[in-house]
């Protein structure tokens, strides 16, 4: 009963039991988006991967599907092989996805590991492996730290189907491209990317290479230091390589990994990631699941030239009822906008106005705990302070956002019962797992120090669930 879990996410994909991680196969098909994932059903835990599978006509309401693809028997207690992460393209009709084999080599001595393989579906919930798997049998020179997470699209260059697959090499991240005429017999085309140092990532995973205005991106995603972060840059492709102009981190949260992408039917980039992190301790395990997915977001060029993100337009049909919303307010000292664990806020700061540098919003809040979204007008620093949010978070986190020429900084909040998600108007982001100990912890509260915060307005929005 996912209403009675006062931890479990009412609109964003979790999994009914077990465990998941990246979502898979992202994809408008046929009028409806798919949204696969790893997923091992077994315990809340990482185990022998299956693709969990959900659709939804409006990338915000869900429908569970049967499991589309599950891992071979174990050869043995404890074999971890299974199927790892890929993506799905439409190939006339039907739905073709491209996954990683994963072959545990501790229970399958001298197995390739990591190789590529298809499966098909006509009807969208059942799925056939294609004859030649695996499509790609071996992983190419140089790819010592791993060959993993296939990405197929259609280049609009020269019409051919590419992919791009994760790997690494001599403590840099690089990404292969494969090309092919069929969708079945690869090519190899060579490095399509690759890390200049150590700094951006040892091994990058889950690439996914896209055009998004006169820009390419390409996002991929690294473990260092204990941190799961969600990169990408921003350069230009010319059909084999990728020369990037800058690169970035897309969230300044904890908890935004393996992030995939597709284009729907207007034109828009959308994107879902796994909202969580490989070192998270993950409190809801208590309940027998683990593991969710953010909101679906649209993703666009910043002015400055960065990666931006806001949520897809579509949250506003979460809604269950009117916003409440408030004009013009001065605040000096604490005021309660409300409480809710689920809900939709919006506010427009006055910062030119503000005689406070400091000021903040608690979330998910009552005495004993919150979430502090901070603000700090001198140096523009946005910060997400979950150390007193509940179990199992204990860190701060930042990005840059800044108002816009008015003075204005706009925010979009959305908060679910284990997470926060938080989007300024210039495109910067933080999204971080929360676990609250107390079903109080839900009050909304501004408050300020050393001045005033100056409010143009506020609204809050009750959102319901994404299971119909
Ligand atoms: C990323 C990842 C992928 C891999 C999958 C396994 O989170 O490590 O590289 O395919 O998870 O579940």
């Amino acid at each position: 009963d996912y209403a009675a879990d006062p931890l479990r996410p009412q609109y964003h994909y979790t999994p009914y039991q077990g465990w998941i991680n990246d979502p898979n196969g992202v994809i408008k098909w046929k009028g409806r988006h798919h949204l696969f994932a790893q997923y091992y059903p077994g315990a809340p835990k990482w185990g022998p991967m299956h693709w969990t599978h959900a659709d939804s006509p409006d990338a915000v309401h869900w429908q569970q599907r049967p499991v589309a693809l599950t891992p071979p028997p174990p050869s043995t207690p404890g074999d971890q092989s299974g199927i790892f992460s890929g993506s799905a393209v439409d190939d006339d009709g039907t739905l073709t996805v491209a996954y990683t084999r994963f072959t545990d080599t501790a229970a399958n001595p001298g197995a390739t590991p990591e190789t590529v393989e298809m499966a098909t579906s006509t009807n969208g919930s059942d799925f056939t492996p294609v004859s030649g798997n695996p499509v790609i049998p071996q992983p190419p020179p140089g790819s010592d730290a791993g060959f993993r997470d296939p990405k197929v699209f259609k280049d609009p260059l020269d019409d051919k189907w590419k992919m791009a697959v994760g790997s690494g090499h001599e403590g840099r991240g690089k990404v292969h491209l494969y090309a092919s005429d069929d969708l079945r017999d690869w090519s190899y085309t060579g490095v399509l990317a690759e890390g200049e140092s150590a700094e951006t990532g040892a091994m990058w995973e889950c690439p996914d290479l896209f055009r998004l205005g006169d820009k390419w991106v390409l996002l991929y995603s690294t473990n260092e230091g204990g941190q799961s972060l969600q990169r990408y840059a921003v350069g230009d492709y010319d059909g084999t390589t990728f020369d990037a102009d800058r690169h970035g981190v897309l969230d300044g949260g904890g908890d935004t990994y393996a992030a995939q992408s597709y284009q729907d039917d207007d034109g828009r980039r959308l994107m879902v990631a796994w909202m969580s992190d490989w070192s998270a301790k993950e409190p809801t395990r208590v309940n027998g699941w683990a593991g969710a997915q953010s909101i679906h977001r649209e993703l666009f060029l910043t002015d400055e030239g960065k990666l931006g993100q806001r949520p897809v337009a579509e949250v506003a049909e979460l809604a269950t009822g009117d916003p409440v919303t408030t004009g013009p307010r001065t605040v000096t000292e604490p005021w309660k906008l409300g409480s809710a664990r689920t809900a939709r806020l919006r506010t427009e700061l006055d910062i030119g106005a503000s005689t406070a540098d400091t000021f903040a919003l608690r979330l998910h809040s009552s005495s004993a705990e919150g979430t502090e979204l901070r603000y700090e007008k001198s140096t523009g620093t946005l910060t997400l302070d979950t150390t007193d949010a509940g179990y199992g978070t204990a860190r701060t986190w930042s990005t840059t956002a800044r108002p816009d020429k008015h003075g204005i900084l706009r925010l979009d909040i959305l908060l679910d019962r284990s997470s926060v998600e938080v989007f300024a108007g210039d495109g910067a982001a933080l999204t971080a797992r929360v676990h609250p100990r107390y079903e109080e912890s839900q009050d909304i509260v501004f408050t300020t120090t050393g001045g005033d915060l100056r409010l143009r307005s506020t609204s809050r929005t009750p959102l319901g669930s994404s299971w119909t």
